[in-house]
This record gives C-alpha cells, sequence and structure tokens, in this order.
C-alpha cells in the first residue's frame, strides 16, 4: 500500500460529527513503518485531536523509530488540505526542515511540500540555549 492508501483509508475512521470534516494521516518512520491517524472530535471542541497528532502519537506508541521520513494527508477539500498551526510545530518535532509532505484531497489534487517550507521560522532548541 501506498503512504496515500493508508491515509485514505485510516481516513474513513475519522470521528468528526461537529465538523463533518473528516481527515486522514499517515506518517512513514525512517524504519519503513507506517504509522495511521485520523481526527477524533469531542463536544467540548478544543478538545478535538488532528489527524496529524493521532499519526504521531501511534508512531511513539509503536515503539519503533520516531523520526518522520515522509507524511500524506488528505480530505475531502477543494484544494490540498493544509496542517493547522499546531500540527506543523508537531511534525516538525519529529521530522526535518527537508522531510517530505503530501497534501491531498480525496479527488486526486496534491501538493507536494516539506517540513521546513510549512512552518518557517519555526521555535526550535536553539531558542533555549540560555536555559
Ligand atoms: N483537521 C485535521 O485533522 N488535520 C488538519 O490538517 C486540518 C484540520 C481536523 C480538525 C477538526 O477535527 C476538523 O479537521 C475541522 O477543523
Amino acid at each position: 500500500m501506498s503512504l496515500r492508501d493508508d491515509a485514505m483509508k485510516v481516513r474513513e475512521n475519522a470521528y468528526a460529527p461537529y465538523s463533518k470534516f473528516k481527515v486522514g494521516a499517515a506518517v512513514r518512520a525512517t524504519d519503513d513503518i507506517v504509522h495511521q491517524g485520523c481526527n477524533v472530535e469531542n463536544i467540548a471542541y478544543p478538545e478535538g485531536t488532528c489527524a496529524e497528532a493521532g499519526a504521531i502519537a501511534a508512531m511513539c506508541a509503536a515503539g519503533g523509530s520516531r523520526d518522520i521520513a515522509e507524511v500524506y494527508v488528505i480530505a475531502d477539500s477543494p484544494t490540498p488540505v493544509p496542517p493547522c498551526g499546531g500540527c506543523r510545530q508537531k511534525l516538525a518535532e519529529f521530522g526535518k526542515a527537508d522531510t517530505p509532505v503530501t497534501l491531498a484531497t480525496v479527488d486526486g489534487a496534491e501538493f507536494k511540500t516539506t517540513i521546513g517550507d510549512l512552518l518557517p521560522g519555526m521555535f526550535d532548541a536553539s531558542h533555549m540555549v540560555r536555559t
């Protein structure tokens, strides 16, 4: 299965009764294992979690590599779905600036970018050297 197939499939499991907007994410770690996540909403709206966060949590829980090699995110949106700001920071925690990210629509449109391009000027450990 391709990373797109994984993201498409897990998207079907999204719990999105409030927004009705189902998102699927697949991350391939550097040990070649693919981890999937979908958005999981909550009646207390801010408690919902994004698909990317779910995939990252699955990767950590699996106990293998926690270094992201590639990311694929898909939704039924008119244009390829962009990760929210928080998810950009979460992806940056486990990937590199040049880690490829594909944003996609279920219709087949794709936009290829990188973690670095999604989060220019990111907060990272270099800002904490005086601590
Ligand atoms: N959402 C994601 O899961 N990932 C994204 O990249 C964008 C937004 C979810 C959060 C919420 O459940 C729904 O989409 C609408 O914002």
